[in-house]
């Protein structure tokens, strides 16, 4: 197995289009087997090779063909019914055996890292910065649901009498048009279930550039490729007879609430999971470390220019933090330099919007509500309304529209509170419960923050998106989230994907 991988690491490397110089990186890269879990290095920006690499892949555009959506009723029968008729014999794959399919398929997406990171850059205006560690975090996904996999096969666990779900259904968004899809469907694959894929219509350059690398390394073990399909359809009735399909067992949704709610009622008998909106906010106390807290708010925030379920949408400074004039002024400069421009550039740090500003993320960026001023006034660049500069406005209200309402965009909020209770007590006034941070050098602090916070992610003086696989196992509370709720990148995620003979509790 050992000489098979090796051969098919080197044939991947020889189809490779991108002409990829060695890749040298800060941390020590992944052993492909053994104890533990470690998680893939990405691309190391300070060496100059790597910045030559990445002007290079950007250069080009993706000229991979893509394959033509499904447009009639017909097709997703057929698409689901070639997945039914794998799914016996996928499940029956000794999990040890999907486990080291699934850290093959790991290496392949590693190997194909210039073209998803170009396929972002120029699909979804992902830049670098963004889209590496998105192409690490598809390959952590890949190796650790190897690695769930593998504990279904210890006759002594509970576990071992598992039986998977059947053919899943992974419906991703486009902010993250390579992790989440394919660890979603990857999940599927670990548990032992044929998975079909349909891609976010914005980005299906994206899911089909890393389905081809997770089909290659399929083919490498001779497994057939139709345990994985990737099937573009509208979002129309052809759609909808997709995700209400009577051969889907299951639904794996990213999106937003408004997608897991008609998932929901088109699916009644609950068996769709999905992670949804969130309203994310950072709490920063006079303890904090000012300097670092407003890093990682302007990160947190502007990140893929702040459409990310998990991008922080609020800035809440308790007592005197809201009323440093340092911190403001350190803010307004840090949001005012992100570099704006198109995400192919190297120089970016802030691409344009995947869709133009419309609904509740254009009233957010050109409208002020009572008692709020503009820190940092965002300006529109062109013409449909894709390009705008960041903004952030201060003297967000408790109960007004910018404190409960998700925008998706670039644009921050800013509220003062007294005291950390009040923080905490705005913070959880949302619908949602997704990520939330803390900004504080105070144990006491730390621990009272902790105890109380209503989030699937809490992070403490750190940025509040990125979450890293099997570190920060990702997932929602309150309305972020539908279904048992198992994080993804977390312990239980592959295990929620089918039932047991004898119903022990989840892990
Ligand atoms: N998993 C993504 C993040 O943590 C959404 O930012």
């Amino acid at each position: 197995v050992a000489a098979q991988r090796e051969r098919f690491i080197a044939s991947v490397h020889d189809a490779a289009t991108v002409p990829t110089e060695p890749r040298r990186t800060s941390r020590a890269p992944r052993p492909s087997q053994g104890p533990g879990f470690r998680n893939l290095p990405d691309t190391d920006p300070a060496v100059a090779d790597n910045r030559r690499w990445a002007a290079a892949l950007l250069a080009t555009a993706p000229s991979e063909p893509l394959a033509a959506p499904a447009t009639s009723i017909a097709e997703v029968d057929a698409a689901v019914a070639r997945a039914a008729s794998v799914a016996q014999s996928w499940g029956a794959t000794p999990p040890a055996r999907r486990a080291e399919i699934l850290r093959q398929a790991s290496a392949a997406l590693d190997a194909a890292r210039g073209d998803l990171v170009r396929a972002m850059a120029h699909e979804a205006g992902k830049t670098v910065g963004e889209a590496d560690p998105e192409v690490s975090e598809a390959a952590d996904f890949a190796a650790y649901y190897a690695d769930r996999a593998a504990e279904l096969a210890d006759g002594t666990d509970p576990l071992a009498r598992f039986r998977p779900d059947g053919v899943t259904l992974v419906t991703p968004p486009w902010n993250f048009p390579v992790a989440i899809p394919i660890g979603g469907a990857l999940a599927a694959l670990a548990a032992g279930s044929p998975a079909i894929l349909k891609p976010a219509p914005q980005t299906p350059r994206c899911a089909s550039v890393a389905v081809d690398a997770v089909r290659s390394a399929l083919a490498v073990s001779g497994v057939d490729p139709d345990v994985l399909q990737l099937l573009q359809v509208a979002e129309d009735e052809v759609g909808r007879h997709l995700v209400t399909h009577a051969d889907i067992a299951r639904v794996v949704l990213t999106g937003s609430i408004e997608t897991a709610r008609l998932f929901a009622g088109w699916r009644p008998d609950r068996d769709v999971l999905a992670e949804t909106s969130g309203k994310n906010a950072l709490v920063v106390t006079p303890s904090a470390d000012l300097d670092l807290a407003v890093a990682d708010a302007v990160r947190s925030a502007f990140g893929h220019a702040g459409q990310k379920c998990s991008a922080a949408s609020l800035l809440i400074l308790v007592g005197s933090a809201g009323r440093s004039p340092r911190l403001r002024r350190q803010l307004a400069d840090a949001v005012s330099s992100l570099a704006v421009g198109a995400a192919t550039a190297l120089g970016t740090t802030m691409g344009p919007l995947v869709e133009p500003a419309q609904g509740k993320l254009l009233r957010a960026l050109t409208t002020l509500d009572p008692g709020e001023q503009w820190l940092v006034e965002p300006r529109r660049l062109d013409q449909d309304g894709r390009r705008w500069t960041p903004g952030v406005k201060h003297g967000v209200s408790p109960g007004s529209f910018f404190h409960v309402t998700e925008c998706f965009g670039p644009v921050l909020g800013v509220m003062r509170v007294g005291t950390l209770d009040e923080a905490i007590a705005v913070q959880n006034a949302t619908a949602f419960g997704l990520t939330g941070g803390l900004h504080s050098l105070d144990p006491d602090e730390i621990e009272h923050w902790l105890e109380h916070v209503e989030v699937g992610n809490a992070y403490v003086n750190r940025h509040i998106t990125g979450a890293v696989v099997q570190r920060q196992s990702f997932g929602g509370w309150k309305a972020s989230v539908v279904g048992p709720g198992a994080k993804a990148g977390g312990p239980g995620y592959v295990a929620q994907l089918g039932t047991w003979a004898d119903a022990p509790d989840l892990p």
